[in-house]
């Protein structure tokens, strides 16, 4: 059997148990497409102080959409999480949502955030950031992810694949900031000055930097929390000689990206789904969220633990991520072209 039809088969057979399950005890079904240890803790403690079971199924988000289309009405599940603000604009797209409740959730999360239409909010935030080499650049060397192009980083920059949906919404906000003929230059430049062709996940890009194989890497800022805390000493090793720098300070301010967070449209717990959903957004939530897995809070309340207040306060770009949703098409045009791997 194919590892496709393994992965469906696995999905359907989930899919059975959890209808299977279905009891008179109160319940919420979540399906997230992030895979961290700090959201599984936040569910149990949900469980224990509402008494509301959280059944989740783990897998990759564009398998839990297409599960989501496929099941319709059917569909047990009343949450989708996915780890950024693209695929939560194409749930949106595919019409898998329904808007929440926004009493408790308007005055804490900041609207750039969250839906224009409440059908979906953040839920974390992540800045996509210059991740450098202290040996070998100085942070006045930096300044903007246009800047990157300048021949001065030929063979220097770190990027993973443009398959990836954080360099997808990053290019998302540059064809919203720059045009489509400043993306594709941009796009193209930083094609030019790549030390390789884009591989491995964010985390590679800093060893490649340690590596010596290049200078500077594009990097959502948790990843370096991620290898700094690292239970492996060559991965603290690592992350110790990398500098963090906070591109377009003068200008629109550092690229923001969330996880996300939306009920769906047949949800059959809407009300335990919606209290799910504050729950997550609740300043002991938000606090955990931010210590353990070094993602910055999206509830304006909370202050950052101290690793991130060490990295330092910035800009951050503004733009509400609901309006990158018309650039995410064009973007991949735009890596098609430039031929971003
Ligand atoms: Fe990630």
């Amino acid at each position: 059997m194919k590892r496709s039809q393994i992965n469906k088969l696995i999905l359907i057979l989930t899919t059975v148990l959890l209808i299977s399950c279905q009891s008179e005890k109160p319940e919420v079904n979540v399906y997230s497409g992030r895979h961290y240890q700090v959201d599984e803790d936040l569910f149990r403690k949900f469980t224990r102080e509402t008494g509301i079971e959280v059944n989740l199924v783990k897998a990759n988000t564009d398998q839990l959409i297409n599960r989501l289309e496929m099941e319709g009405a059917n569909s047990p599940a009343d949450l989708i999480i996915t780890a950024d603000a693209g695929h939560m604009i194409l749930c949106l797209d595919k019409d898998l949502l329904q808007p929440m409740k926004m009493e408790k959730i308007a005055p804490i999360v900041p609207s750039q955030y969250r839906d224009a239409m409440n059908h979906w909010t953040g839920f974390t935030k992540r800045a996509r950031v210059i991740v450098y080499s202290k040996e070998r650049v100085t942070p006045d060397e930096l300044s903007t992810y246009e800047n990157l192009v300048t021949p001065e980083w030929n063979k220097r920059v770190l990027v993973r694949s443009s398959q990836n949906p954080y360099n997808q919404t990053l290019m998302a906000s540059i064809l919203a900031a720059n045009g489509s003929d400043g993306a594709k230059n941009w796009a193209q430049g930083i094609v030019n000055n790549m030390a390789q062709p884009p591989t491995g996940n964010d985390r590679d890009q800093v060893k490649a930097i340690a590596a010596g194989v290049g200078d500077v890497a594009i990097v959502n800022t948790y990843y370096m929390g991620l290898l700094l805390n690292s239970s492996n000493p060559e991965e603290q090793n690592v992350a110790r000689q990398m500098g963090i720098f906070f591109p377009n300070q003068t200008d629109r301010g550092t690229h923001i990206n969330i996880s996300g967070i939306g009920i769906t449209r047949h949800a059959p717990n809407k009300e335990n789904a919606q209290k799910l959903i504050e729950f997550l957004l609740s300043e002991d939530s938000q606090t955990a969220l931010a210590n353990e897995n070094y993602e910055y809070p999206v509830n304006s309340f909370v202050e950052w633990p101290p690793l991130l207040q060490e990295w330092g306060t910035f800009k951050p770009d503004t733009i509400p991520l609901y309006q990158l949703g018309k650039h995410l098409t064009p973007a991949t045009i735009v890596f098609n072209e430039v031929g971003w791997k």
